[in-house]
């Protein structure tokens, strides 16, 4: 099939996907009024936008490229990838899937980027709130992710939503987080 220009392309079904509420989510009232945040399948439609999300030189070192997280998902179609909206705006994107190996069985959280111009308005929070919820909905009961030394935003923003250290490093050097129990009951 011959690809279409990309403003041809069917955009995401906003009204099937769960919002979080600016009542579930405090911080949404704190940060912009009226703001609502969704996370929505990647797809035909979306994934060009998705790969021209843009990072300062500084935040790529925290994150792969999200073209190289779709390639990744495409080959490994059981990891979740999903494109987070603002008002109906690409803000940013976020990724999981379930490890059944070597180190057990957990819910793993990552790529997570929020677009600079987008960032420190509540998107990433409110983005993170609603995949926890998803995954607590599918039977998580342990969730697990990293962040590199020195990411202090992302590290404050795991440990606001309830993530804790584990004391263990991982072979890249990142600190690996878990969830607690008490904030998995909430999620
Ligand atoms: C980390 C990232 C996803 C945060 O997303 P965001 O939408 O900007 O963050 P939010 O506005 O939702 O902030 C939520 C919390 O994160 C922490 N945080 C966000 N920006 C911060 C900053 N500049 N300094 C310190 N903490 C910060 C705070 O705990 C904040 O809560 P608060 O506002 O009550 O203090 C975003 O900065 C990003 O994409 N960074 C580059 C890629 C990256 O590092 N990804 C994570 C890989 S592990």
């Amino acid at each position: 099939m011959t690809n279409l220009p990309h403003n041809n392309r069917m955009q995401p079904d906003f009204g099937k996907l769960a919002l979080a509420s600016a009542a579930d989510a405090g911080v949404m009232q704190k940060k912009e009024r009226g703001m609502s945040v969704q996370i929505l399948d990647v797809n035909e439609s979306n994934w060009r936008e998705c790969v021209e999300l843009k990072l300062t030189e500084e935040d790529q070192k925290y994150v792969d490229r999200n073209v190289f997280a779709i390639a990744e998902w495409k080959f490994e179609p059981e990891n979740v990838l999903k494109a987070i909206y603002s008002n109906s705006v690409l803000v940013g994107m976020l990724a999981y899937y379930i490890h059944d190996g070597k180190y057990g069985y957990f819910f793993w959280m990552y790529h997570l980027m929020i677009e600079t111009q987008h960032q420190g308005k509540g998107y990433g929070e409110a983005a993170v709130k609603l995949a926890l919820k998803d995954m607590r909905e599918v039977g998580a009961k342990d969730i697990r992710t990293s962040a590199d030394i020195g990411n202090t935003r992302a590290e404050n923003l795991y440990k606001k939503l309830g993530f804790e250290e584990t004391g263990i490093l991982e072979d890249s050097g990142s600190k690996l987080l878990r969830l607690s129990q008490d904030a998995l009951k909430f999620a």
